[in-house]
């Protein structure tokens, strides 16, 4: 669907390859207005972004005839998605500082749309710690992130701090615009929940074979995306870290979507601090060694021997956390038979507060399904739920772990 967006286009060798994007994004059918930064303008002219997008070039905060036209602020709250390409680290550290004092700065303070940046900048920038600070802050405020790539940089170094390529830019984009375009800004609802952070996994995991292939489960995602609107609507702010499945995540979640076990355990970390993590994620146990890249072939070999390797636990390894570990820490476990027992065993395991026990044999419906009946177990006992809507079962949870939360301030 078409789509409104916002282009800023900071200063850097890479705002060259801005003007393909501004190119390719319109073949999509989407409308592109472009804002420039000064620096912006040393390496590319704004006619060029004029001529692509079909619309003036905005550079200016102040500037009359623009105010007068369309007030700065309309430019990004009328986005259905901003994309910054690329981002200087000048430009994020402004951002992640909340500064205001270019129409760039400006736009991005002055909106709950969501943000795509696009770093490029010298491999030492992209690795200095004020930079990783401010690239871990805008993530936590909502921002999404696409590259940058390693490569061979035009200033003659190596490493990461390429642009994204534009395909790629525009695939993130796009996944973003099927998420909804606004941001859940912190404290925005009130609720038992208000002013706390949710991390919750869902859906499967994706593990290659090939590069066409894959190993995955039948997880549908239902039951970690109700708990993330559960969680949304007693106040928290949440990120779903989400494996690939056909749901449309809550408005205002913020979701990093994911496809392997490996990732999501990555996405985690990038998404903590948080004051409750949930794993709702079917984990895929093994991943297949060295899958290649390239498609396997049918041969006279016979079908290849492929090797698994274990994933890493990520709910075993956030419990485990020494430092930052989250208030509460809750585990799901899917079981065929003897759910309780299995349930018990895996508290103990996994180091977490709390497992939520489900029976997911095929003749339970469970997997796929709308509704669930779980057994709540923690180092306090047993609680058997009779059989809820999924989005009951997130409800009652949710209300649950509120009060525990509640209990644990000092
Ligand atoms: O797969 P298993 O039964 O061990 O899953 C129990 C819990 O552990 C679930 O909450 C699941 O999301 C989590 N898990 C995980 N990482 C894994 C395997 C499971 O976080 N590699």
């Amino acid at each position: 669907m078409a789509q409104n967006i916002l282009l800023i286009i900071s200063g850097g060798i890479a705002a060259y390859k801005a003007l393909d994007l501004i190119r390719r994004l319109r073949e999509r059918g989407h409308d592109v207005r472009v804002v420039m930064t000064p620096a912006a303008g040393e390496f590319i002219t704004p006619l060029s972004a004029a001529a692509l997008s079909g619309h003036e070039v905005h550079g200016a905060l102040f500037s009359l005839t623009e105010e007068a036209a369309m007030g700065h602020i309309e430019l990004s709250r009328s986005a259905d998605l901003i994309i910054v390409a690329p981002a200087s680290a000048d430009l994020m550290a402004k951002a992640a500082q909340g500064l205001a004092n270019d129409l760039a700065s400006t736009l991005l303070i002055a909106t709950d749309t969501r943000v795509l940046y696009a770093p490029a900048m010298n491999v030492r920038m992209w690795l200095h710690p004020a930079t990783r600070r401010n690239v871990a802050q805008l993530r936590t405020d909502g921002a999404n992130f696409v590259g940058p790539d390693d490569g061979a940089m035009a200033c003659g170094e190596f490493g990461p701090g390429r642009m994204a390529e534009v395909p790629a830019i525009i695939a993130a984009a796009e996944a973003m615009l099927q998420q909804g375009s606004k941001i859940a800004l912190p404290g925005s609802a009130a609720g038992p929940l208000k002013d706390r952070h949710v991390v919750i996994t869902s859906g499967p995991t994706f593990e290659p074979i090939d590069p066409v292939r894959y190993i995955a489960n039948r997880s549908s995602g239902r039951q970690g995306h109700a708990l993330a609107a559960a969680a949304q609507a007693a106040g928290a702010r949440v990120t779903l870290i989400s494996g690939p499945t056909a749901l449309t995540p809550p408005q205002g979640v913020h979701v990093l979507a994911v496809e392997t076990a490996r990732d999501m355990l990555a996405a985690c970390h990038i998404a903590l601090p948080a004051d409750i993590f949930i794993a709702a994620a079917a984990v895929a146990d093994w991943h297949v060694a060295h899958a290649g890249g390239h498609k396997l072939k049918k041969g006279a070999d016979g079908p290849p021997q492929l090797k698994l390797v274990e994933n890493p636990d990520i709910l075993a390894s956030i419990a485990a956390m020494d430092e930052g570990r989250p208030g509460l820490v809750i585990g799901f476990a899917a079981e065929t038979e003897q759910v309780i027992a299995h349930g018990k065993a895996k508290l103990q395991r996994k180091g977490c507060d709390m497992i939520i026990a489900n029976d997911v044999s095929p003749a339970s419906g469970v997997m796929g399904g709308e509704s669930n009946s779980v057994h709540v177990i923690s180092t306090e006992g047993v609680d058997s739920w009779p059989r809820l809507d999924k989005s009951e079962v997130a409800r009652r949870l949710m209300a649950l772990f509120a009060a525990k939360l509640r209990d644990q301030r000092p």
